[in-house]
């Protein structure tokens, strides 16, 4: 949540904080901010809307300087307005900060101020620190760096920052706590990013700041990193792999339809090098270099939030079915605090998009604190959760920009699907005529996920008809349950429709009794092993009124008769359903959205990287 971009060197840097601003307003976008150093002057410009918004509002500022600092917010403490929007000043506008996170104890230190005579215009923690900064710089007579060490020092929380002093022109200070922070090394100069996308278009080098470390960024001089006490840290460069067209929209209108139709590609990425269809064979560096640790879990427990969750209960029927262990899904912001059973013989898999979901990444360390392997599988390359993690597995979909999750879903199934394929091979739980034709069958998903994303221009036109409604219930079995909570959650993200997800059966204890003409219910009726009974189910909806949108399995004639709207997927193993079953409740949810005039990729009050608890 909340972006930040920086940059010092010889380029006018307004062009490049608007431009990298731009590319994270996924992270937040109720308010925005600018602050530059032009020769003597520190100029702060921030207004509550969007990026486009402080274009807008700096037209006639004098927006020139090469040292600048911007960011995009999404509220914690205080309305979004832009009063509260950063960057914020101390009070004698000598320092100017951006932050990403929450200072917990800011009450206790904005009264101590506040008892000192300083004067606050904020309702934001954030304001609070660059006080407290300014408040010790002061009074102890210290260089900013020193000034920044000491005030934080004192605070309690998590936080991304980058300061700048009017007093010391040429430096951006930047540190990071628990929230994520990347500094781009180019030729004298220096960028930085809440995440690599800002950066990508000027260098390939870039640091992934250590959690603790406060990077010093000086005009002629090499990257300093320091931690809180001084001493020097040695930043590790690494070379990124990433193009601007994976961060663009490449003609879509919206980074959500992009992401929903680039699934066919990603996963074959995510498969490649690992699944040899010919030699029916997959395999996991994890697998290999963790084997003996993995084979000995008596119990995996997948931690993870949102639509990560989702997968993760697909990942537990497909570990469960094939490995023979037991697999239990939490969310990782229950876990946290409630104090799970969790011994040296678990195996706990923290799943994560972004890899910075403060939830996600509390629960990993208290999970590490019993002595469990942990197993990361994120998509954010160098992001918090696998720094964090023993091992693990990159679902390599490429960033995903749209605030609904999409091809990150998919990917994470095709990891679990792999990683549940290896293991039970090693195990021995699994047959080779399953173990070859489930792995056959996965390197054929990419295009029969093609035939699914023909149907768009079907779905589209379907998709008005449920513009009026003001509930939706998706219902599923087995695979499919998570399946029918994924499509809900998409549909409510995007669309504000209140949908729920339910597994199919358990409609008859409560949720059948909202049925009635004016209600949609989804099912997921493919034919499995499930399909007699949740035709049942359809029986029951229809004779209550209900209009029924149902996914069915190519060539079906029976549930087409009964349901009011069908979309037909192509035939493939039940336990891979999910990857085919999932793209049209995408489609479906994207085409409502835009029927209702959403903003599809930054709906209201969400964020994509939620780093904060
Ligand atoms: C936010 C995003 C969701 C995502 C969830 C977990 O709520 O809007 O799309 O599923 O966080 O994020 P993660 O990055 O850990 O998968």
């Amino acid at each position: 949540m909340c972006g930040i971009v920086g940059y010092i060197g010889s380029r006018d840097a307004y062009p490049i904080l608007i431009k990298g601003l731009k590319r994270l307003e996924y992270r937040g976008y109720d308010s925005a901010g600018v602050a530059l150093i032009n020769n003597d002057d520190l100029n702060v410009y921030k207004t509550k809307g969007k990026v486009a918004d402080l274009e807008s509002f700096c037209e006639a500022k004098n927006i020139s300087g090469h040292v600048g600092i911007a960011h995009t917010r999404w509220a914690t403490h205080g309305e979004p307005s832009s009063v509260n929007a950063h960057p914020h000043y101390s009070e004698s506008k000598n320092l100017a900060i951006i932050h990403n996170g929450i200072i917990e104890n800011y009450a206790e230190i904005k009264n101590n101020l506040i008892a000192k005579g300083v004067k606050f215009r904020s309702d934001t923690d954030t304001e609070v620190l660059v006080q407290l900064i300014e408040y010790v710089q002061v009074k102890k007579n210290l260089d900013t760096l020193t000034a920044v060490q000491v005030a934080l020092h004192q605070v309690i929380g998590a936080y991304a920052i980058a300061l700048l002093d009017k007093r010391e022109p040429n430096q951006i200070i930047a540190a990071r706590k628990q929230s994520p922070l990347v500094v781009g090394i180019g030729e004298n100069e220096f960028f930085l990013g809440s995440d690599a996308s800002p950066i990508i278009e000027f260098t390939d080098k870039v640091v992934y700041l250590e959690d603790g470390s406060i990077a010093v960024m000086r005009l002629g001089e090499e990257l300093k990193v320091v931690n809180i006490l001084n001493r020097e840290l040695n930043p590790l460069v690494h070379t990124i792999d990433m193009n601007l067209g994976q961060i663009e929209k490449c003609g879509y209108p919206h980074f959500m339809l992009k992401e929903i139709f680039e699934q066919p590609e990603c996963l074959k990425n995510c498969m490649r090098g690992r699944i040899n269809a010919d030699a029916d064979q997959v395999t996991l560096s994890a697998v290999i270099d963790y084997k003996e640790r993995l084979l000995a879990a008596k119990r995996i427990i997948i931690v993870a939030c949102g639509t990560s969750w989702h997968a993760g209960l697909i990942g537990k029927q497909l570990i469960e079915t094939f490995c023979r262990i037991p697999v239990d899904v939490e969310y990782a912001s229950e876990f946290r605090y409630r104090n799970p059973v969790v011994t040296k013989d678990d195996l706990v898999i923290a799943m994560s998009q972004s890899g910075e979901t403060a939830d996600t990444l509390a629960a990993i360390e208290l999970a590490k604190r019993s002595g469990a392997l942990i197993y990361g599988i994120c998509n954010a390359v160098g992001s918090s959760i696998p720094r964090a993690t023993d091992t693990g597995s990159y679902i390599h979909v490429g960033p995903e920009i749209g605030v609904a999750s999409t091809k990150a879903f998919t990917g994470q199934v095709i990891v679990l699907a792999m990683l549940s394929l290896a293991l039970a091979k090693e195990k021995g739980t699994i047959d080779d005529q399953t173990y070859n034709a489930v792995v056959k069958e996965l390197s054929l998903i990419p295009d029969k996920m093609k035939e699914v994303l023909e149907q768009n221009d079907k779905i589209a036109d379907l998709s008005r008809i449920f513009t009026y409604a003001h509930n939706v219930i998706y219902l599923g079995r087995g695979y499919s349950y998570p399946v029918a909570l994924e499509g809900a959650l998409k549909l409510k993200e995007i669309s504000y429709i209140h949908a729920e997800g339910y597994p199919a059966a358990e409609m008859k204890h409560g949720p059948i009794a909202l049925v009635d003409s004016d209600m949609p219910v989804v099912v997921i009726a493919t034919h499995n092993a499930m399909y007699e009974k949740v035709l049942s189910n359809i029986q029951e909806i229809k004779a209550r009124k209900g209009r029924v949108i149902a996914l069915v399995t190519k060539g079906d004639e029976t549930i087409s008769r009964i349901a009011d709207e069908v979309i037909e997927l192509p035939k493939t193993l039940e336990c891979l359903e999910p990857l085919l079953a999932t793209i049209p409740l995408q489609l479906l949810a994207y085409h409502i959205a835009v029927c209702k005039d959403k903003n599809v990729d930054q709906p209201r009050n969400l964020a994509k990287s939620v780093t904060v608890e």
